[in-house]
């Protein structure tokens, strides 16, 4: 890069930081803040970005960014860290990108990914199902990122998985149907099939719903609610991360998703 681009480049760095602090946002604060998160769970996010990194450099071709990376994948990695789960539960496969993850993070744990089966009502209307080649696409993509020994895909509804799934499992990421009612049953069946000092980790958790939402899946407090009641009745509570630390969101709160973390007591 030429001296004058890169002092350019600078320039407008220091500026948009600057930008961004008048509007009340501070970046180091808030990665602070997010960084306090995983000390206060006695989880090291520093050594598991050492871990993750090389993963995503082979699957992506760059590191972890936490301006625009969902912070779910180096949650993961240091809860596996420290915690060495034996059996891991996913609600949620879609193309299996974050399962093939897993397979690495934890290539000594069994992971079980579940999505729906094709006779579901919902599963051909969603993510541009509809369309046939582009369901062959999904399928095919999902076969290969699930290949791995230590993964299993099971074809079933969550709503059924009792039927298809034996706990205990060690961690359990909940990221199936984010609306009422299947949300708050996948919360609370995971909750049953969690061995306990397991941990159970929720996606795009939403304590607000936006005033101009539309009633899609993706936009709904059903986990928020269902996780602060649970939280209520077994005495633990709920870690929430900013999902991405990009400061467009962060400025627009009533937009802001969040990756729960809920570890189950021993007693
Ligand atoms: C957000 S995607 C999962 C993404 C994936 N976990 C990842 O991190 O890359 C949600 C998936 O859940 C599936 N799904 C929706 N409702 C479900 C249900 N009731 N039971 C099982 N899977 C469901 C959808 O078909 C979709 O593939």
């Amino acid at each position: 890069m030429n001296p004058l681009s890169r002092l350019t480049d600078l320039a407008a760095a220091a500026w948009y930081k600057a930008r961004l602090r008048s509007m009340g946002y501070d970046a180091r604060a808030v990665a602070l803040q997010e960084h306090a998160k995983f000390t206060r769970l006695e989880l090291d996010p520093d050594a598991a970005l050492t871990q993750l990194n090389p993963i995503l450099e082979r699957r992506f071709g760059h590191p972890h960014r936490s301006d625009h990376d969902s912070i779910h994948w180096l949650l993961f990695a240091a809860v596996i860290a420290a915690h060495s789960p034996k059996r891991i539960l996913e609600i949620g496969t879609h193309l299996g990108e974050f399962t093939a993850i897993l397979a690495e993070l934890a290539p000594q744990a069994q992971i079980i990914t579940l999505d729906l089966p094709e006779d579901d009502p919902v599963m051909r209307s969603i993510y541009g199902r509809e369309d046939a080649d582009a369901y062959a696409d999904f399928l095919a993509r999902q076969r290969a990122n699930t290949s791995a020994p230590n993964i299993t895909r099971v074809a079933v509804n969550s709503l059924f998985m009792l039927e298809k799934v034996e706990g205990p499992f060690d961690l359990i990421w909940v990221d199936g149907d984010h609306g009422y009612p299947a949300v708050a049953w996948d919360i609370a069946m995971a909750w049953r099939l969690l061995a306990p000092g397991g941990h159970l980790l929720c996606d795009d958790v939403m304590p607000n719903l936006p005033t101009d939402a539309g009633h899609g899946v993706y936009t709904s407090v059903a986990s928020y609610e269902t996780l602060e009641y649970l939280a209520a009745r077994v005495g633990a509570p709920v870690s929430y991360f900013l999902k991405r630390r990009h400061p467009r969101r962060a400025l627009a709160p009533q937009r802001q998703k969040y990756v729960s973390c809920l570890a189950k007591p021993i007693d």
